[in-house]
């Protein structure tokens, strides 16, 4: 099953997906600071850019960050070298205002993030899939940040070395049409 494109668009978008084969070969620093610099021009609201990042690539961090991860995202995501969490300011830094738009804003700053990944040969995957409480506690978040994802990034490793279930649905996933996607 490959995917359909209809349309010619960048090719990052085209060949980025969320893989879960890491290899835990590490991500010279230079270049998951490469990962940031895309990800800080993202637009925001008011240019208010509310998108906090907690990078783990030590392993301290790492392990307290694959604590956090759900049984079935740890199985794959314990490979990575590199897990970061996504957090967001919940107000306007100026106002004090609630920003309606934080959630919004991070996730275009972890598109653009990703997008670059992709361009640096690099591979990233997204987790809803955790426990916000035990990451708010473990990192010591206060409660002015939305508590959004984590992140794993890496390069593409070994699919064998995956559960059959995991190797299963290793692949790129299929889209609606935009007809479905208008309304
Ligand atoms: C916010 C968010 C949360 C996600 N949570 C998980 C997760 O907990 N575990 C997992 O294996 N994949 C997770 N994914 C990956 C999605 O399933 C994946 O992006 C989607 O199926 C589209 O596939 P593609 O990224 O390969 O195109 C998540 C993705 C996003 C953006």
């Amino acid at each position: 099953m490959s995917r359909v494109f209809n349309h010619e668009i960048m090719p990052e978008i085209k060949s980025r997906w969320s893989p879960r084969a890491f290899s835990n070969k590490s991500i010279a620093a230079d270049k998951l600071k490469v990962l940031l610099e895309a990800a800080r021009y993202a637009p925001s609201c008011n240019n208010e850019q509310p998108w906090r990042f907690l990078v783990a690539d030590s392993d301290e961090k790492l392990t307290k960050m694959r604590n956090i991860l759900n049984k079935g995202n740890q199985e794959w995501a314990n490979k990575a070298p590199v897990l970061i969490l996504v957090i967001a300011l919940k107000s306007f830094e100026k106002t004090g205002k609630e920003n309606h738009w934080n959630m919004f804003d991070t996730g275009t700053a972890w598109g653009y993030l990703s997008l670059e990944a992709e361009r640096q040969g690099l591979i990233t995957h997204a987790m809803g899939g955790f426990d916000r409480e035990k990451a708010r506690s473990e990192f010591k978040i206060p409660e002015e940040y939305e508590i959004i994802s984590v992140i794993a990034v890496g390069y593409y490793g070994d699919k064998s070395e995956l559960s059959e279930f995991n190797q299963s649905r290793e692949r790129p996933q299929m889209r609606n049409e935009i007809d479905e996607i208008l309304i």
